[in-house]
């Protein structure tokens, strides 16, 4: 089965979140399973910077939504690339949504309707000798390619679109319709016309043959108001077309016992050794070198994530006797409220807001717990790392941390099943008791390490979720026509 995927992020070239994990390392599971994709990124500079000379240049566009723009087939780390070199919209400075200030590029409409009507021409067999059999699109970056297959004059292929956010929606003025190749009938609800502008995700959930998201508990919560973020009404429409695959992580890149970025290796058989990997975070961050409880967080500090409700909770958590080790960036006045509460408890919190993929992998092997307080996560992969790397997580009980983490209640501990902790809606008073539990199951050590065995023994691994989009993928393709 041939597969074209469209993302607009994809480790290891370049990645603001988890969905470059999913992009990089889901291709890979899926070839056990007899599926072959290639993967259509745009060109940004990082990426250019990282072709090697075994590029091919495999189709040309003299006007993409008016510029000139080229397709260029290269592999990288295992992974079969299309790349959209196309530099008026990709060689900038900045990241992949925004400049350097941190203010979206102000022609994103254009940037992602042209990396979506480039797949649409190749789906309609603009590329000589490769012709996919399905495409899996994610989120609104790429929402306008089944669109573009609905709307244009080529025969529709099977279109598969995961929501990674659903917060993220890519909504434009009505005034660039004209300008991204879309005839104007498309404009209309059962198209991409979202509240009187564009919405591309919406144009890909109403389009797409179907629509998953990352955590069966996800698929669940954006039925509902309170997630749905507008799109509950199109989304219960379309249930019978929308499912929940979790995310797995690709456990080669992530091994406690041959990760490069670690001080010392280890597996469930020799947690010990993790205390020398504690020992270079607490150097790391300038912490107070102690056996206490040491806490993590990796994560955007937005409060999608609960940032705001964990600085409140700083100087609690130092008055319990733990530390916290914060990596990550983003809304200014959370990096301010953690960056304050580090300087009320110098070797005690500390916080670096730099993006540092070694230094993430060395806080999972030797942090003792990772804290995810996040009002909604579709799938969260911070605590799947945690588990594998023994670093317990302490997670709310939504979207894809309700799917991953068994929760330390006494019929879990008594059965030997938990892996972590979880609390129900974010408030201070629940992460507040989620703390206190967790460091009184830290001062229980035979808890404490069986706890963190039975998350080392979970799997994680994408085996099982990769089966399952090939299932998907077969059942589109069979109901093809
Ligand atoms: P989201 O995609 O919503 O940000 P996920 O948990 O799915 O959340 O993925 C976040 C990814 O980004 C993880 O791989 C995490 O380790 C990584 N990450 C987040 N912040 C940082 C940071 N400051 N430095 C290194 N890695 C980070
Ligand atoms: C998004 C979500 C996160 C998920 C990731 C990969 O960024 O916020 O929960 O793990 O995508 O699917």
């Amino acid at each position: 089965m041939q597969v074209l995927a469209v993302a607009s992020e994809l480790y290891p070239l370049v990645k603001t979140g988890g969905l470059a994990d999913v992009a990089g390392a889901l291709p890979l599971a899926l070839k056990h399973y007899r599926v072959s994709t290639k993967t259509l990124i745009p060109g940004y500079p990082a990426v250019m910077a990282k072709l090697r000379g075994d590029t091919v240049q495999r189709l040309h566009f003299d006007n993409l939504l008016g510029v000139s723009a080229d397709i260029i087939e290269t592999h990288i780390d295992g992974l079969d690339l299309l790349i959209l070199d196309a530099p008026e919209l990709f060689n900038r400075p900045g990241g992949p949504y925004a400049d350097a200030t941190g203010a979206d590029h102000s022609d994103n409409w254009r940037r992602f309707a042209a990396l979506s009507l480039a797949a649409a021409r190749i789906a309609g067999g603009e590329m000589q000798g490769w012709q996919p059999d399905l495409i899996h699109v994610h989120d609104w970056q790429a929402g306008l390619v089944p669109a573009y297959m609905r709307y244009g004059d080529t025969p529709e292929l099977p279109s598969l679109i995961t929501i990674h956010n659903i917060a993220f929606q890519g909504r434009f003025d009505a005034s660039v319709l004209p300008h991204i190749g879309l005839p104007a009938h498309a404009y209309d609800i059962d198209g991409v016309e979202f509240y009187g502008g564009v919405g591309y995700l919406k144009a890909g959930l109403q389009t797409a043959w179907a629509i998953n998201t990352v955590s069966p508990t996800y698929a669940e919560e954006i039925l509902t108001p309170e997630f749905g973020m507008g799109l509950e009404g199109l989304l219960t429409a379309r249930a019978e077309h929308l499912s929940g695959i979790v995310n797995g992580i690709d456990t080669d890149v992530w091994d406690p016992r041959s990760d490069t970025a670690l001080g010392t290796h280890y597996s469930a058989a020799t947690l010990k050794a993790r205390s020398v990997n504690k020992r270079a975070v607490e150097q790391r961050f300038g912490l107070d070198q102690d056996d206490g409880p040491l806490f993590c967080v990796i994560s955007r500090l937005t409060m999608q994530k609960g940032m705001d409700v964990l600085a409140e909770l700083a100087d609690e958590i130092v008055s319990l006797g733990a530390r916290l080790a914060v990596l990550g960036s983003g809304d200014p006045w959370l990096e301010s409220e953690l960056s304050a509460a580090a300087a009320r408890h110098p070797g005690r919190i500390a916080i670096n807001r730099g993006y540092d993929e070694p230094l993430s992998h060395l806080m999972q092997a030797g942090s003792d717990a990772i804290l995810i307080p996040s009002r909604f996560e579709p799938c969260g992969l911070t605590q799947l790392y945690g588990l594998r790397y023994g670093c317990v997580p302490v997670v709310s009980r939504t979207g894809g941390l309700n799917d991953t983490v068994i929760d330390a209640n006494p019929a879990a501990i008594s059965a030997g099943a938990a892996t972590g902790v979880s609390f129900n809606a974010v408030t201070t008073d629940n992460l507040r008791r989620a703390i206190r539990r967790t460091v009184g199951l830290y001062q229980s050590p035979k808890i404490w390490q069986a706890m963190q065995k039975q998350g080392m023994k979970s799997d994680v691994s994408w085996d099982k979720s990769a089966g399952l989009y090939a299932d998907l993928y077969a059942q589109l393709i069979a109901n093809k026509g």
